[in-house]
């Protein structure tokens, strides 16, 4: 199979397809505005998006298959497990022979689709934790009772899925928590990541007065724990530790420690753009070429090889817009 290089070397081995941008959340980091808890759960499935349809998503998803020979897929959103052709879609991702098929979701429906996700094929799911206090937690992601993210980790762990945590880490909201997350982490036997604060969505034009860096983050750590680093995997958005009593975190430092270099990812939103970055405000749309096979093939290989290579910079999308 054809497979693309840019000036950089970058093959693109992993696409990222945010399903649609509803979520039941609304984490402060992602969404700006206060949340009615009262509309959440029965939330109307797709929310008030109107995703691209699975026969959609499918083509898309081949085109750039095609071209690049994808390794994996990750299902992002919004938050995907409210996404109601979830399985489907699964079931057309793997028939074009892509195995590797992952999610990125906050956990809250995950108790009841951890079995059905591992039977669907799905290998490795990552899940946002911020906090194990409850009080802390529920101000981060403006809920009252975070317990459903707990029971969600823990069936999928018992499931036998590959679970990976993420944390995104706040001055003063959560950095209290590096700890006690990491030795959350570390009983169940799984890596937690800590993540940078981005300047997203309505955090762009912001001064970050909550970021929290990597620096910070690792000498929280070294106060309690001698840690040694683990050499990073080619591509890998984490730097990666050990800790002294067996436990495995990482870092993913968009400020500190930038990974534009060999990044090997590209997304696609629910509306059919083509994102190269997640610093891209503005996708291409595809829609227009869904039914040229080889005009579709010819505009993604213009935009792949247009991908930038420059250090992080924020984006005026929110992650439920263009994907974690
Ligand atoms: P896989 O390698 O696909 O398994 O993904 P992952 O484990 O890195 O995925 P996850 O969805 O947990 O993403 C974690 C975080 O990594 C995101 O929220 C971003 O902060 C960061 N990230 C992922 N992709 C990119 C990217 O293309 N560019 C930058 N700058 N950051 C990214
Ligand atoms: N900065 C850092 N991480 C963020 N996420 C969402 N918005 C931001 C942001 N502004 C995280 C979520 C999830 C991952 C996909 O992205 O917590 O773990
Ligand atoms: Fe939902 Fe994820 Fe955004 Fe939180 S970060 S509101 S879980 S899309």
């Amino acid at each position: 199979m054809l497979k693309i290089e840019d000036k950089l070397g970058r093959r693109f081995e992993k696409l990222r397809i945010s399903l649609l941008n509803s979520c039941n959340f609304s984490c402060i980091y992602c969404v700006d505005s206060e949340f009615d808890e009262s509309a959440n759960i029965e939330i109307d499935k797709n929310g008030t998006d109107k995703p691209i349809s699975v026969e959609e998503f499918t083509q898309l998803i081949q085109a750039v298959h095609r071209l690049t020979g994808l390794k994996s897929v990750r299902l992002t959103g919004g938050e995907p497990l409210l996404y109601s052709n979830l399985y489907p879609l699964i079931e057309n991702i793997k028939e074009l022979g892509i195995n590797d098929i992952r999610l990125t979701t906050n956990a809250f429906f995950l108790k009841e689709n951890a079995e059905k996700l591992l039977n669907a094929g799905v290998k490795s799911i990552n899940i946002s934790v911020d906090a194990i206090d409850n009080k802390t937690f529920g101000k981060i992601i403006r809920r009252s009772d975070t317990s459903r993210v707990f029971q969600g980790i823990e069936a999928a762990i018992n499931a036998g899925l590959n679970v990976k945590l993420n944390a995104v880490i706040m001055r003063g909201k959560n950095d209290s928590q590096i700890v006690p997350l990491l030795d959350y982490a570390t009983e169940l036997g799984v890596k937690i990541r800590y993540l940078e604060l981005m300047k997203m969505g309505h955090l762009y034009h912001s001064e970050n007065s909550l970021f929290f860096s990597e620096k910070e983050i690792l000498s929280t750590i070294q106060d309690k724990y001698q840690i040694e680093e683990i050499k990073r995997e080619h591509a890998s958005t984490a730097n990666y530790w050990r800790t002294s009593n067996g436990g495995v975190f990482g870092i993913i430092a968009n400020e500190s420690t930038p990974f534009c270099h060999d990044c090997n990812r590209l997304r696609l939103d629910s509306n059919g753009y083509f994102f190269g970055c997640l610093s891209n405000a503005h996708g291409e749309k595809l829609m227009p070429y869904i039914h040229n096979d080889k005009l579709l093939a010819e505009k993604l290989k213009g935009l792949l090889l247009l991908k930038q290579a420059v250090k992080f910079h924020g984006s005026e999308l929110s992650m439920r817009n263009i994907g974690g």
